[in-house]
């Protein structure tokens, strides 16, 4: 039989990717793997605490070092941080064995989801948020939508709405298998 695919959640800041990535955990029985978690594991230091005493360019290096030791794993999710498509090695190596899914959403909305999760997020930390939301997503949108299998725009969909997108997604791709 042929090895399961991995899920593979990627997206700016605050489009939902961990709060989806726990559904689809129950729904499909299978597990999450942050790679935020990973890099604070191996780190032994907090996202915020690895961007203000090392910089962003070694947290990149860290986030190579986890996506690489990810994608060799089988069958689960990936809750990306929303910097994974940066770096086209991390696409290239999670493509191998998962299907890439881009979660969007409106710069006003990834606003407001990110001041109700008051996320310890460094590269938000700034005081005109709105304005530095819609100058990364500028810079990054041809990284995602060049990195994704599918695409599903969160703006006006609850995490559950999301999920039945993605299980469909999934079940189509994994029964075309055989
Ligand atoms: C980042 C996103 C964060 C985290 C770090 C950098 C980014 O993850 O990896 O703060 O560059 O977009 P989330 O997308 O889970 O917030």
């Amino acid at each position: 039989m042929q090895e399961k695919k991995n899920i593979v959640l990627i997206g700016f800041m605050a489009t939902g990717k961990s709060s989806v990535a726990h559904l689809l955990a129950k729904r499909l029985n299978k597990r999450v793997v942050s790679t935020d978690s990973l890099i604070e594991k191996k780190s032994k230091k907090t996202i915020p605490q690895i961007f203000k005493q090392d910089g962003e360019i070694r947290f990149r290096e860290l986030e190579i070092q986890v996506v690489k030791k990810v994608s060799e794993m089988k069958n689960i999710i990936v809750d990306c941080g929303g910097g994974v498509v940066l770096n086209k090695i991390n696409i290239d190596r999670l493509k191998k064995n998962g299907i890439i899914i881009l979660l969007t959403a409106k710069p006003e909305e990834i606003l407001k989801r990110e001041n109700k999760e008051k996320g310890a997020r460094p590269l938000l930390s700034k005081k005109e948020k709105l304005k530095v939301i819609k100058e990364l997503l500028n810079f990054r949108k041809p990284f995602y939508e060049g990195s994704c299998d599918y695409k599903i725009n969160t703006s006006k969909l609850s995490i559950e709405e999301v999920g039945e997108k993605i299980i469909k997604i999934y079940n189509a791709k994994e029964n075309k298998k055989f």
